[in-house]
């Protein structure tokens, strides 16, 4: 189904790359005007042409989501630009696989710093736009690691991406009744993030997994798109689990 985003203005955090250039491509293709942050423009300049170049409307622009100023700069550039903004999609991370027993103290602050704190700090910033709009739709990219505890991944990641459910929660009630609160929550996905992993560890997960196969890209995109839709409006404060069976609950 191609739910109908004409003319909703988006933002997607970690948007170079991976998942959030795929929910990128996804929102641009049912409607809607994007933004695409990440660290670095010139790279997220260049993950868009393709797109540009299908005529969708995709913008790029850079920050580091764990720095409240440029979170507060990329924000107010978006609303001066398109002046509002209807959907937040907090899917900028970083998932470090370092054993317990030599995870430093900063690596641990570096980890929450941008999967937790960066996705607060870009909710905080669109909160007095939605308000004043009367709407307003935010996703959190979540992580099976969050609910279950990572399999192969670090300890501080399963902590941030459970602290992300929460942050799901709290806001969805805060900000009830106009503006809806979700959580998208992968299993294991094809991506730049996990290309690097060992076939025997790909194996394993995929054994775990009912559906036979890691998650696809597009497979959190259409649940992204789901939820942001009018037909979505009756839902908030929930966690949307894209793991093929991985974890039931
Ligand atoms: N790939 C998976 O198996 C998987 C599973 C569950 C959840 N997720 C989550 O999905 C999201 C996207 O994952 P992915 O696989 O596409 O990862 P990825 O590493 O391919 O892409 C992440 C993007 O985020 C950007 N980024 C990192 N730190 C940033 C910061 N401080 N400010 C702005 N941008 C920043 C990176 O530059 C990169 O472009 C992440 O939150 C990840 O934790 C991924």
């Amino acid at each position: 189904m191609q739910y109908d985003l004409k003319e909703k203005v988006a933002v997607v955090t970690g948007g170079a790359r991976g998942i959030g250039l795929a929910i990128g491509e996804a929102l641009a293709a049912a409607g809607a005007i994007v933004t695409l942050v990440d660290l670095r423009l010139e790279k997220t300049t260049l993950a868009i042409q393709p797109l540009q170049e299908l005529g969708l409307p995709v913008m790029a622009t850079a920050a580091n989501v764990s720095h409240p100023d440029q979170v507060r700069a990329m924000i107010k550039a978006v609303l001066d630009r398109w002046e509002r903004i209807d959907i937040l999609v907090n899917n900028a991370g970083i998932c470090p696989m370092t054993p317990v027993e030599e995870i430093t103290p900063e690596e641990w602050d570096t980890v929450l710093g941008v999967n937790l704190k960066g996705a607060f700090l870009c909710s905080q910033a669109v909160i007095p736009a939605m308000r004043r709009q009367g709407s307003g739709k935010i996703i959190n990219i979540a992580s099976s690691a969050g609910q279950m505890g990572g399999l192969a991944v670090g300890l501080h990641y399963s902590a941030s991406k459970a602290g992300m459910l929460g942050l799901t929660k709290g806001l969805a009630r805060i900000l009830a009744p106009h503006i809806q609160v979700n959580a998208v929550s992968p299993g294991t996905t094809e991506s730049e993030m996990t290309s690097g992993w060992t076939q025997q560890a790909i194996d394993d997960i995929i054994s775990k997994i009912p559906a036979g196969r890691l998650g696809r890209k597009t497979d959190v995109a259409a649940a992204v798109c789901f939820l942001v839709s009018d037909e979505a409006n009756f839902i908030t404060g929930q966690t949307l689990s894209v793991n093929g069976g991985l974890l039931m609950v």
